[in-house]
């Protein structure tokens, strides 16, 4: 197991590209076996978890090949409708073959994915859409196991706004019978970008980007191509860690409007952002104003930047409120900051962080993937020495998030393949 060393103190300045949405990236690639064919999609990143779902549409029949951040999937050959436990328990998103599957092929059994590392992340809403579609589902021996001849419209209200089961229902949906009614849909970027995706393969969806989607299901569906939208979760920690350390940034290949929240948050912390096209620019204050955020659906504030903004406040002049109202439980970095010498203590689903004058290197451990981010950048600003145990849940979801750094001025490095 990989960790990081960092040694912090150092400012950042220059120039970062950023890379494709892996939430997007996660649900294109299983909308690819709603039709036979061969898919180009553009601005993949080389993520873990984008090879764990490669490893997965290749153990049903798809071929697939990352070049260039061009992934080329073939699913003509796709003869086995199962995403066993040993790949779902890598990635919870392994539950997005479960619509495509049903729709296509009226069959699939899906491993059930149990918890998260900070709490249980149920997938009712997923299954009880799928009943609604007409499909015969069991659950036993950990497994989901569906049936249908052919699935038909019918209206889904979600109580809980829900990428996923949004992103399963509409991918589902498009090939019934029927129209189908989603309301209080997901309207999260990397959902549009799905919706879209479906509609350049033939699907016909109206409100794409609202909460109510109108999906009118086809017979078939066919092969197309797509560049995957820029990953606000990297830019917005990029953008973050500039604000901490001190500093100059500007990020390319990225999309302001998926940041507008995070962006205003920085300018109430006292960052200057400006924005042009696909580049943002950051400069970082003398002093951070401490900012209260709220992490909820999109357009809000997002629950996977939370844990970097809790690492922002910990040295913000004064004191802030953290609060998650998507993931009541997901605190896990708390601990590990407070040994890096933050003030901050949990109360339900709030951080109460008093900013510190100083953090200090220690060591600590990754939990997950955003607890990761969030580390790494507390460890940016310590004074010394900070090691980050752990790190292959960052791989997840950062591509070569340490040489971005290197090359923005930081001190980080990967020790590779000792057993930490
Ligand atoms: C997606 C993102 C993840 C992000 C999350 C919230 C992917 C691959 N992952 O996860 O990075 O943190 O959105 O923005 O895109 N819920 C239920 N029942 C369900 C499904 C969800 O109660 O069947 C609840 C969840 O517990 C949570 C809320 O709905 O409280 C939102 O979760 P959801 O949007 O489904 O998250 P994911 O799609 O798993």
């Amino acid at each position: 197991m990989d960790k990081f060393v960092i040694r912090g103190g150092k400012p950042l300045s220059g120039t970062v590209s950023i890379s494709g949405a892996k939430n997007s990236t996660l649900a294109l690639m299983p909308a690819a076996l709603l039709a036979g064919g061969r898919f180009h999609l553009k601005n993949t990143p080389a993520l873990r978890d984008v090879h764990t779902m490669a490893a997965l549409l290749r153990s049903m029949g798809v071929t697939a090949e990352l070049q260039d951040q061009v992934l080329t999937l073939d699913t003509t050959g796709v003869n086995v409708y199962e995403a066993p436990y040993e790949h779902v328990k890598k990635m919870r998103a392994s539950i997005y073959v479960l619509g495509p599957l049903i729709a296509r092929f009226g069959r699939a059994r899906v491993s059930l994915p149990g918890g998260c590392a900070w709490g249980p992340r149920p997938v009712n809403l997923h299954i009880e859409a799928m009943k609604k579609l007409g499909a015969e589902i069991d659950l036993h021996e950990g497994y989901i196991h569906a049936r249908a001849n052919r699935l038909t419209g019918t209206r889904v209200h979600f109580d809980v706004s829900s990428v996923g089961a949004t992103g399963n229902t509409m991918m589902a949906a498009v090939l019934a019978r029927g129209t189908t009614l989603i309301d209080n849909a997901a309207i999260e970027p990397e959902i549009t970008q799905l919706a879209e995706f479906l509609v350049s393969m033939g699907a016909k969806i109206n409100g794409v980007g609202t909460s109510r989607l109108e999906i009118q299901g086809v017979d078939e569906l066919h092969a197309a191509d797509i560049e995957t939208i820029p990953d606000r979760i990297e830019a917005g920690t990029f953008l973050v860690a500039a604000a901490l350390c001190g500093g100059t940034i500007t990020l390319t290949n990225a999309e302001p409007a998926h940041l507008d929240a995070v962006i205003v948050k920085l300018e109430d912390a006292g960052a200057r952002v400006t924005s042009q096209g696909r580049s943002i620019t950051l400069v970082a204050p003398r002093t951070l104003n401490a900012v209260d955020v709220t992490a909820n659906i999109y357009p809000g504030f997002p629950t996977d930047m939370q844990a970097q903004w809790t690492a922002l406040m910990a040295l913000a002049d004064g004191t802030s409120v953290v609060t998650d109202t998507i993931y009541f439980d997901r605190f896990k970095h708390i601990p590990e900051m407070i040994r890096l010498g933050a003030d901050i203590e949990v109360k339900d689903n709030a951080a109460i962080v008093r900013g510190a004058r100083r953090l200090t290197g220690a060591k600590v451990m990754s939990t997950d993937l955003r607890a990761s981010a969030s580390l790494i950048l507390a460890g940016l600003v310590a004074e010394g020495t900070t090691e980050v145990l752990r790190v292959y849940h960052l791989d997840r979801g950062y591509e070569t998030i340490e040489r971005k750094l290197r090359a923005l001025g930081a001190d980080i490095e990967r020790v590779a393949g000792e057993e930490f």
